[in-house]
């Protein structure tokens, strides 16, 4: 097959690349993206020279480009990971968030349906359901978007719903939990935590750090998605999850407890606005009808996750300077 992943340079696409490249020999995995702040091609270093491996320097709301891509590697399927992620920089600035993740999903679509592809997946998220107030989100909970972040992938995940019913065009939307693993940028909570511990700074938890986040272990994530481009039908939506459902003072002790490190070093510091409580997904759809089921567990999973963040400054470090302090700095208004 020959995949079209965009975002490929990101925190999972770049995961998923490897794992395609990996696992599929014969398979032409063509990575496109914009190479925006989350974008490194430091993800990519052990694929670089892969001859099964192409990188395109483009911008899924640039129709041409991305048309070109698409025409000059005969892709079959994409995988969309590209979007704007971090639901503090959509409060702080939505604009680009409603462009890349609604627009540039728009024009994904498009092209699937101009060139006949097989499937695009679209990779989204349980933000989109708001907030668990009891139980947890099946496919078919009500959206219920709380930040510019999870209304701008909404806004993408109805786009293909629609374009499924009126065209036919084989999109399949993925609900998941967060993820965590090597290679995430510094600014989410798991990277953040460890990098700044690993400076000897403190950790900063919101609020009262009662919020819930249920967290899926990258390599988990590559294999449902893998399930996913293979095997489920067309207009088909899953969620991906795995019962790991975990407080943000639970998640930030056991960080401290795995680095040697006191409760001293967490910072307790202003609430986002709008953050949403609890997340939970009920990932018993794609469990029963494409036989995944996710096996990393947490604590193994953190442990490793950090044990890379220890080994990696070089990865870590430049990421935490210029544009990123300017950020750090406004966010936690030091
Ligand atoms: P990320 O922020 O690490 O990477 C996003 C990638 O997309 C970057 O390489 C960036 O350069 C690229 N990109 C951004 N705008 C682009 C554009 N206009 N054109 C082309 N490329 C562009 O992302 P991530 O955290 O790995 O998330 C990947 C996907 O998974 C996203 O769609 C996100 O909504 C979804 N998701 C993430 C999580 C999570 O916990 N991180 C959980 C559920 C779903
Ligand atoms: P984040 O990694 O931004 O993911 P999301 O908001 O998409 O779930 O945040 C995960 C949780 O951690 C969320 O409840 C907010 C909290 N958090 C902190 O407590 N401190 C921080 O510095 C950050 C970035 C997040």
């Amino acid at each position: 097959m020959r995949v079209l992943v965009t975002g490929g340079a990101g925190f999972m696409g770049s995961h998923f690349v490897k794992y395609l490249l990996k696992n599929y020999p014969d398979y032409k995995v063509v990575n496109f993206d914009k190479l925006t702040y989350a974008g490194n091609p430091d993800n990519l270093k052990e694929v670089e020279k892969n001859p099964n491996y192409v990188f395109v320097k483009g911008d899924i709301c640039d129709a041409g480009v991305l048309e070109k891509a698409i025409k000059d590697n005969k892709i079959e399927a994409i995988v969309n990971y590209a979007a704007e992620t971090h639901v503090d920089r959509s409060i702080m600035d939505p604009t680009v968030f409603l462009r890349t993740d609604i627009f540039g999903v728009y024009n994904l679509l498009e092209a699937v349906r101009k060139f006949g592809l097989k499937k695009m997946v679209q990779i989204s998220t349980d933000e989109v359901f708001g907030s668990a107030r009891e139980g947890s989100f099946t496919e078919d909970s009500p959206f219920a978007p709380n930040s510019p972040y999870a209304s701008s992938k909404a806004g993408g995940d109805h786009l293909c719903r629609s374009y499924w019913v009126t065209y036919q065009t084989p999109a399949v939307v993925t609900h998941s939990c967060n993820f965590y693993g090597s290679n995430q940028f510094p600014e989410k909570v798991i990277p953040l935590f460890i990098t700044n511990l690993l400076e000897g700074k403190k950790a900063p938890l919101y609020g009262d750090g009662q919020n819930v986040r249920e967290w899926i272990h990258t390599s988990d994530h590559c294999a449902a998605v893998d399930a996913v481009l293979h095997q489920a039908e067309a207009g088909a939506v899953y969620n991906i999850g795995s019962g790991d459902e975990i407080k943000n003072i639970e998640l930030v002790e056991k960080i401290l407890k795995i680095m040697g490190l006191g409760k001293t070093m967490i910072e307790y510091v202003k609430d986002r606005p709008g953050h949403d409580r609890r997340y939970s997904i009920n990932h018993k759809k794609i469990s029963q009808e494409l036989g995944w089921k996710p096996k990393m567990s947490f604590d193994e999973g953190l442990k490793a996750t950090i044990d890379w963040y220890r080994a990696n400054e070089w990865w870590w470090k430049k990421l935490k300077s210029g544009e990123y302090l300017e950020y750090y700095k406004k966010q936690y208004s030091v």
